[in-house]
């Protein structure tokens, strides 16, 4: 992991009061450079490359962090020319990039961008894509090291593996490297993460394989090891001993979105929790590595997904939620129900909404329950995780007529990206009154900057080398492994109804029972 500690004295108060930087603590960087390199997109006329890829390449280079004479080549099916792809690129850019697009750094940074024709099962296609970066990579001076992103569809990812390796691509030469990012989704079961782990493994050694899971490059995803081992105050509380439970939820206002091709065969569960929500408990739960390199922190964090409790289906029953919205509102206006949305099927069970009581069956969380939630057309949008402590000793302060409130620890992923602690405190009067009070860090005050976006982090760190925020072999099968059984579940005969919720609700009554059964309740966001 790169580490690069800038501006290290920071304070949770408003920008105005903070205190000065101590200089002596300025700068500590053991950041390895990105190294130039040619990336090439696969699926480059697609979403992803519109909305975060190139946006995220520009942004890099607003940055001033691109390598020096980076190329960048998109290949797709459709014919057109680099002109027409650089002027497609322009337009998405200005409607998703993070800073304002300058027409000036726009025009350089477009310059070292091509287009290249083929359709994916095209050996000829292969082969001319190698010769056009042999040129191009020559006249730029770019070096011979090749990032290759699979960003078409998941279909597409067997035969475009295949053909790099036949057209000799895959293989680095004199000193360069040649790597691959691979989207999600990583398959759609146990068995087929396998397979496709098998096939990119036979064109790229595991250390050149990043698979993106976007959730890890988010900056306060990144922040959870930053808190819980850069801070000696947390730690000694982590465990079974002071955490009650701990939740998860990542809410979206947003339906399906056009996507209904992909999420009517994935659903909730695949989507969301197979990696995003597993990959949050996983840093939220891991033992401390015994350093930050990328294998340290993934052995911990594998270890974590391997020691979750797999649940039967007479468990699935009573410990996971399903549901579907039907049709509601957001924000006042009324939305269709998820099986009227374009591409759905009108009978469809595939869920929009999963929550999900877990445990991990190790020394330090033993008897700690972990909720998970996840859920399309929920009335607000953002991620959080809240570890809730358990409470003071019901002695003084906190006896049953008078009981206090938990300490919670939460960590805003987004939007607001920070983290707050609530804590008890007495009310300024006469009286004792006991109230529930907030320590509050925004990123956005403390640090006077924008987050970057998810993308380039990651696509910064697969240019250097750094696979920490990528998901290794083991974790994705691992993960698939305790997703399979939920899904075996559900599909098995007798499993229990998909329970609808209207949108713009906080998903159906059963996730509230799910946590009311223990005697608790859902944070609200
Ligand atoms: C994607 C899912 O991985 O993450 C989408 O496929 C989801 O369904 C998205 O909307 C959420 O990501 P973010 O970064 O917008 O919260």
């Amino acid at each position: 992991m790169r580490v690069d500690v800038r501006s290290p004295v920071h304070s949770m108060t408003p920008a105005s009061d903070k205190p000065q930087v101590n200089p002596l603590r300025e700068g500590i960087a053991t950041r390895t450079a990105p190294d130039s390199c040619t990336v090439v997109i696969f699926g480059a006329t697609g979403d992803l490359t519109h909305r975060k890829l190139i946006p995220a390449l520009y942004n890099i280079a607003a940055d001033g962090e691109l390598p020096p004479q980076l190329t960048v080549v998109g290949m797709a099916r459709r014919p057109k020319t680099d002109e027409e792809f650089r002027k497609e690129l322009s337009e998405e850019a200005r409607k998703h990039s993070r800073q304002t697009v300058r027409d000036e750094l726009w025009n350089g940074f477009s310059r070292s961008i091509f287009y290249h024709q083929s359709e994916f099962s095209d050996a000829e296609g292969y082969k001319r894509l190698g010769e056009r970066m042999e040129k191009i990579e020559k006249e730029r001076g770019t070096g011979g090291n090749r990032l290759f992103y699979l960003a078409a569809g998941p279909d597409q990812f067997e035969p475009i593996l295949k053909h790099l390796e036949a057209a000799g691509l895959n293989k680095a030469s004199g000193g360069s490297w040649a790597r691959v990012i691979v989207e999600k989704p990583f398959g759609t079961d146990l068995a087929s993460a396998r397979k496709l782990n098998q096939i990119v493994r036979k064109a790229f050694p595991e250390q050149e394989t990043y698979r993106i899971d976007h959730f890890l490059g988010k900056e306060t995803a990144q922040n959870i090891l930053v808190l819980r081992f850069a801070n000696a105050i947390f730690e000694p509380l982590w465990d079974t001993r002071y955490i009650d439970h701990v939740q998860i939820t990542a809410a979206e206002t947003l339906g399906v979105e056009g996507r209904a091709g992909y999420y009517e065969g994935a659903g909730a569960l695949r989507d969301m929790v197979q990696n995003h929500l597993l990959q949050l408990l996983c840093l939220v739960l891991m033992e401390p590595p015994t350093d930050i390199g990328a294998d340290s922190i993934r052995d911990e964090k594998v270890k974590v997904v391997r020691a979750l409790r797999r649940l039967t289906s007479a468990e699935v029953a009573t410990n996971v939620v399903r549901g579907q919205y039907a049709e509601g509102a957001i924000s006042g206006k009324p939305v269709p129900a998820y099986r009227k949305e374009p591409n759905v099927k009108p009978d469809s069970t595939t869920e929009t909404f999963a929550a999900l009581r877990l445990h991990v069956d190790n020394w330090r969380w033993a008897d700690v329950p972990f909720y998970l939630r996840v859920g399309k057309r929920l009335p607000k949008s953002g991620t959080e995780i809240s570890i809730h402590f358990k409470k003071a000793p019901s002695v003084l302060f906190n006896k049953e007529s008078q009981a206090l409130d938990q300490n919670v620890l939460v960590i805003r992923i987004q939007p607001d990206e920070g983290i707050s602690l609530r804590m008890q405190a007495k009310m300024p009067g006469t009286s004792f009154r006991i109230e529930p009070v907030k320590m509050d860090f925004h990123y956005g005050t403390s640090f006077g900057k924008a987050s970057p976006e998810a993308y380039e982090r990651l696509l910064l760190d697969a240019m250097s080398g750094d696979a920490t925020l990528f998901a290794r072999r083991d974790e994705v099968e691992q993960a698939w492994e305790f997703i399979d059984r939920i899904e075996e579940a559900w599909s098995a005969k007798g499993a229990p109804d998909l329970v609808e919720y209207p949108a713009g609700s906080w998903g159906p009554e059963e996730a509230d029972e799910l946590l009311a059964r223990d005697g608790r309740t859902w944070r609200r966001l």
